[in-house]
């Protein structure tokens, strides 16, 4: 069992260091789908803004998911039931069931619990307030001129409704360092950076709706997740049988725990492999694929409403050039609609449960990680005193090539591509419902 378990984690970790366990692994696996840190994935806007010749950008425009929060009630929940697994791995490896490594062990015995995982249920984490002043400083840091004095009627911050994203929303423009800058409150009625959250229609079709999550449910019967269940059972070595529910737990369990800034390992982690990882990832990805993404028809009709109040926004500033930054502040769930109206991460097959493609666009561990953020830049360009624009949109500070050519947006491209989304309308709501 122990040499099998070597072997086939040395196939894994091919270009990491020979050694099998988690402590010394060099480089462990960090794609924890939406929860994976913003740091493992994210580029660096002060080495990849466009500087494009005779151009000042003129106008920032941005959607930026809350950073990594404590989990829900539900989920936190679980996995507080779960530390009790911590025993029985313990002392299975004490009776010589277990093929984890002893520092691994000895980590993970030694490891103590950061109290507000279950007490500050969806609050923002140090590590997420660390992420959006980060971004906010790298912004003001590449756009200096730009950003630089912020006057009334120049910006607009807006978080969508959520303590946790409101709090993103000061980090972030903590990081600017601008004074006196003022923070919309979130509004109760729908508005453009969370339109679907006050929707009732999509409430109960989508949110409320179990067939939604059907591929995600029939993944847990195919062999690729069973195969990785019963590693992670004889791994551990526990009898104790761990159901979905218990596997769901630890791998939050290792997620939250793990610290992307600081690139702290977890113990807990050290009971999957990158193998593991990647099936448990999966399941997230159908999820949120059929949640929010093309696997559910409204999606992009909710995309439309963001990406209307952008092409408003550059409209106006070509015009009286007051607007300097329009940033809002809100859910995954709407970062994902807005791929689906601009055919980002698109597969030609939809997601399902029957096959995981390795290859598949649609990941939310770069799409829809803490932090993750779609920004558009608005250039005056100008040549023998004549004025031209461009748009430039960048996602987690690294320019998104496949929109237009080599990521630059002429005027006419911009507008031809965000014009067909005007008159969109989301009427079919029929009723206001709480934000759920
Ligand atoms: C494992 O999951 C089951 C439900 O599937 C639950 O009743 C049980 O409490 C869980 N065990 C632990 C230790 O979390
Ligand atoms: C064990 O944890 C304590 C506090 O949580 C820490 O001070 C100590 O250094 C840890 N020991 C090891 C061997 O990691
Ligand atoms: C949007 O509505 C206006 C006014 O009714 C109309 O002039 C325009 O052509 C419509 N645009 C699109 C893209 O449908």
């Amino acid at each position: 069992m122990k040499i099998f378990f070597v072997i086939t984690i040395s196939l894994i970790s091919n270009s990491c260091t020979a050694s099998f366990c988690h402590w010394n692994s060099g480089c462990p696996y960090k794609y924890f789908a939406s929860k994976s840190s913003y740091d493992s994935i994210r580029g660096d806007i002060r080495d990849s803004i466009l500087k494009l010749k005779g151009c000042k950008a003129i106008s920032v425009w941005g959607l930026f998911r809350h950073g990594k929060s404590y989990p829900s009630m539900n989920f936190g929940r679980e996995m507080e039931d779960a530390l009790a697994i911590k025993n029985y791995i313990i002392s299975s490896y004490e009776k010589g069931h277990s093929s984890l490594c002893a520092q691994d062990i000895e980590d993970l015995r030694n490891w103590s619990i950061d109290k507000k995982i279950f007490s500050d249920y969806n609050n923002l984490t140090p590590e997420g307030h660390e992420e959006l002043l980060g971004i906010g400083k790298r912004f003001k840091e590449a756009l200096p001129a730009l950003l630089e004095n912020l006057e009334k009627d120049s910006y607009t911050f807006r978080p969508a409704f959520g303590i946790w994203i409101e709090d993103s929303a000061k980090a972030f423009v903590k990081g600017l360092k601008s004074r006196n800058v003022h923070i919309d409150n979130a509004l109760s009625e729908s508005d453009v950076m969370a339109p679907y959250l006050t929707c009732g229609k999509y409430q109960m079709d989508v949110l409320r709706n179990p067939n939604v999550f059907a591929e995600a449910a029939k993944y847990k019967a195919n062999l690729d997740y069973l195969a990785a269940k019963d590693r992670i059972q004889r791994r551990s070595g526990i009898d104790y049988i761990l159901t979905d529910t218990n596997i769901t737990a630890l791998y939050d369990l290792c997620r939250h725990t793990w610290s992307g800034v600081k690139n702290k390992l977890s113990p807990w982690c050290a009971l999957f492999t990158k193998d593991d990882l990647q099936a448990l990832e999966y399941i997230e990805d159908l999820k949120s694929y059929y949640k929010s993404g093309y696997g559910s028809p409204k999606s992009d009709v909710f995309g439309h409403i963001p990406l209307t109040d952008l092409l408003n926004n550059f409209r106006r500033t070509k015009d009286d050039g007051k607007k300097k930054i329009t940033a809002y502040f809100t859910h995954a769930t709407m970062l994902e609609m807005v791929y689906t109206a601009l055919d980002l991460f698109k597969d030609s097959k939809p997601l399902s449960s029957a096959n995981r493609d390795r290859e598949r666009k649609w990941r939310t561990s770069f799409m829809a990680p803490c932090a993750v953020n779609l920004v558009a830049v608005l250039n005056r360009c100008v040549d023998n005193e004549v004025s031209d624009y461009n748009v430039v949109f960048y996602l987690n500070e690294e320019p998104i090539r496949s929109i237009c050519a080599d990521g630059i947006c002429t005027w006419k491209e911009f507008e031809d591509k965000l014009s067909p989304f005007l008159n969109t309308t989301i009427d079919f709501c029929e009723f206001k419902s709480e934000p759920y």
